[in-house]
């Protein structure tokens, strides 16, 4: 049986896609398991009920990973998750890597972990379309990442435990629209996009020494900040706004989106005494807040 976690994105999402830095963190205590049998013909099973569009999507990368690692014996997969669907938590990632991870132990085929990573970097294309890479490759190390295009592709070394606290709002982003229709508007104003983006990779930037140093003051400064530039570029949502202020006032440093966006996760950054004052209050607005505690 293999395992991969959940991730979040926590500062420089859309400016990862353009070749800008970003930052995500493992989430592990959700995560995909998938497990494989011996059988005579080809089948699998899901924990949950998938619909038809999730099934297609499911099928079609069993099948294009099974092509990539030219396999062609018949088995059962049974496959279990403890991340929601299209939440921004890296449920498609984390299915390819479990599902490589678990035929390369079942087949004995003895990949590495970067050849892991590439070849679920593959897998998110199927999803996503132009995905930054930012996913798999933090869901493959599992460690809080700062991630350039796979230039420069860093770990943080996180003295101190920084508590954050992510609530849903429970509307799925599409991540793959939000992302094209960003292009559209890039493609038709590069300028002032590319200023916006500058300003967020400026932003992650100080944001990863803020991150080592476990300055949660200016990791809130800079999540505020980030936050505000992705209302520029219009991929935030009145709902998310709401939750950003709301857990501004209930004892968080700063608060932004979380990925894609339009949908999806707010991420708030917050202290061990205002931690469950601020969950208690999200949980009035969501019915998905957890709290991720990040340290290597
Ligand atoms: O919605 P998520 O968590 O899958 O995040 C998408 C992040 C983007 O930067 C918008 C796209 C990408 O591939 O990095």
């Amino acid at each position: 049986m293999a395992k991969a976690c959940g991730k979040i994105i926590l500062f420089g999402e859309h400016a990862v896609v353009y070749s800008r830095p970003g930052i995500a963190m493992p989430v592990k205590n959700l995560y995909t398991e998938v497990k494989a049998y011996k059988s005579d013909c080809f089948s699998y099973c899901v924990d949950r009920v998938l619909d038809e569009e999730e099934k297609e999507k499911l099928t079609k990368l069993i099948e294009f990973v099974f092509l990539e690692l030219n396999l062609k014996d018949n088995i059962h997969l049974h496959v279990e998750s403890s991340l929601p669907i299209s939440l921004g938590l890296g449920s498609s990632a984390s299915l390819a890597v479990a599902l490589i991870r678990e035929l390369t132990e079942f087949f004995f085929l003895g990949l590495e972990k970067k050849e892991i990573n590439n070849l679920s970097f593959k897998c998110e294309k199927i999803f996503h379309g132009k995905p930054s890479g930012i996913d798999n490759t933090v869901i493959n190390y599992e460690k809080p990442l700062y991630y350039d295009g796979g230039k420069k592709t860093e770990f943080l070394k996180i003295k101190k435990p920084i508590f954050f606290v992510v609530a849903s709002t429970g509307k799925k982003p599409e991540t793959k629209k939000v992302v094209s229709e960003l292009n559209e508007k890039y493609n038709s104003d590069k300028k002032k996009y590319n200023r916006i983006f500058d300003e967020i990779s400026d932003i992650t930037e100080k944001a990863k020494k803020a991150l080592e140093d476990s300055d949660i003051v200016l990791i809130g400064e800079l999540m505020n900040k980030n936050h505000k530039l992705l209302k520029e570029i219009e991929v935030s949502s009145p709902k998310l706004d709401l939750f950003c202020e709301f857990a501004l006032q209930n004892g968080a440093y700063g608060a932004k989106m979380s990925g894609a966006g339009k949908g999806g996760n707010m991420i708030a950054v917050t202290d061990k005494e205002n931690k469950d004052k601020l969950i208690n209050a999200l949980c009035t607005l969501s019915d998905q807040v957890f709290e991720i505690e990040v340290k290597t």
